[in-house]
């Protein structure tokens, strides 16, 4: 018997942000396989070679945090494809600074990363979502944004980012409503990525006892939200703040 193939975004055009890291590959590679061209945009461009041997789409190395390069490299993609349907903010990451002893670099650095480049990816495709009056927009904050980083110590300035990227799709999701574009947010907790393979038994247990599931998240259950919430089932959904933790944020 033939298999049957899920193609829920079949046409779609797709960039993802955050490409080269470890749940960018994962998303990416969902979306192509669901059946949408794909644009990975990411500071690391020899990831997003290895990538672009493996879905149907166009890789743009940019950092994320400078709005021109964001601008000039969402404007190639568009005038290539004629327009954007899906946009994954997916590009990030956190690192452990004391809050006493934080500098004002330290503090920029992470709002820049995390936020920012949020407002420069959007920014730069939502007119032409506009212009076509059909929009897919998933932000990938954090629990931490949620909890205020009980996972990991050490991370105000990632948790404000995150609680950033939570405000500006909420309101965002408001702000375009009418106009055909959905705007919603997965807040994942702990994934089973391959930096928690430096995890000590200690850390690993200490973190699943925090988890009522006693699971990490697994980066394709993640890839498969992303992808429900950008296809046609998901259309009356907007403003969603969905965290994939394991009942964590209880
Ligand atoms: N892995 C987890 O457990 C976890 C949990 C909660 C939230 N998140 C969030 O999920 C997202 C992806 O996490 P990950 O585990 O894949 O991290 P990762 O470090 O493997 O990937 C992040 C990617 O973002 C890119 N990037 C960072 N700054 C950039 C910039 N200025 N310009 C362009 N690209 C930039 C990096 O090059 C990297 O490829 C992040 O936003 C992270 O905060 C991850």
């Amino acid at each position: 018997m033939q298999k049957c193939r899920v193609t829920t975004l079949a046409g779609r055009r797709a960039i993802v942000t955050g490409a080269a890291g470890a749940l960018g590959q994962v998303i990416a590679e969902r979306l192509a396989a669901e059946g949408a061209a794909v644009a990975g945009l990411d500071l690391n461009a020899e990831g997003l070679s290895a990538l672009a041997g493996k879905v149907d789409g166009l890789a743009e190395p940019v950092d994320l945090t400078d709005f021109d390069a964001v601008q000039q490299a969402v404007g190639r993609i568009v005038e290539k494809w004629g327009g954007v349907d899906v946009l994954v903010n997916g590009a990030g990451g956190g690192a452990v600074s004391w809050f006493h002893e934080m500098t004002p670099e330290t503090w920029s650095v992470q709002l820049d990363r995390n936020l920012t480049s949020v407002f420069n990816v959007t920014r730069a495709v939502l007119p032409s979502m506009l212009e076509q009056r059909y929009g897919r927009i998933i932000n990938i904050a954090s629990i931490a944004a949620i909890s205020g980083g009980r996972l990991v110590r050490g991370a105000t300035a990632y948790a404000a980012a995150k609680a950033g990227v939570v405000g500006l799709t909420k309101a965002l999701a408001i702000e375009v409503a009418e106009q055909g574009v959905t705007v919603n947010c997965i807040a994942p907790g702990a994934q089973a990525t391959p930096g928690r393979d430096r995890d000590t038994p200690d850390r690993r247990e200490a973190l699943l006892n925090q988890i009522p599931t006693r699971l990490l998240g697994e980066p394709e259950h993640l890839a498969r939200t992303i992808a429900f919430l950008a296809g046609p089932a998901a259309v009356n959904i907007t403003g969603v703040i969905l965290p994939l933790d394991g009942g964590h944020s209880i």
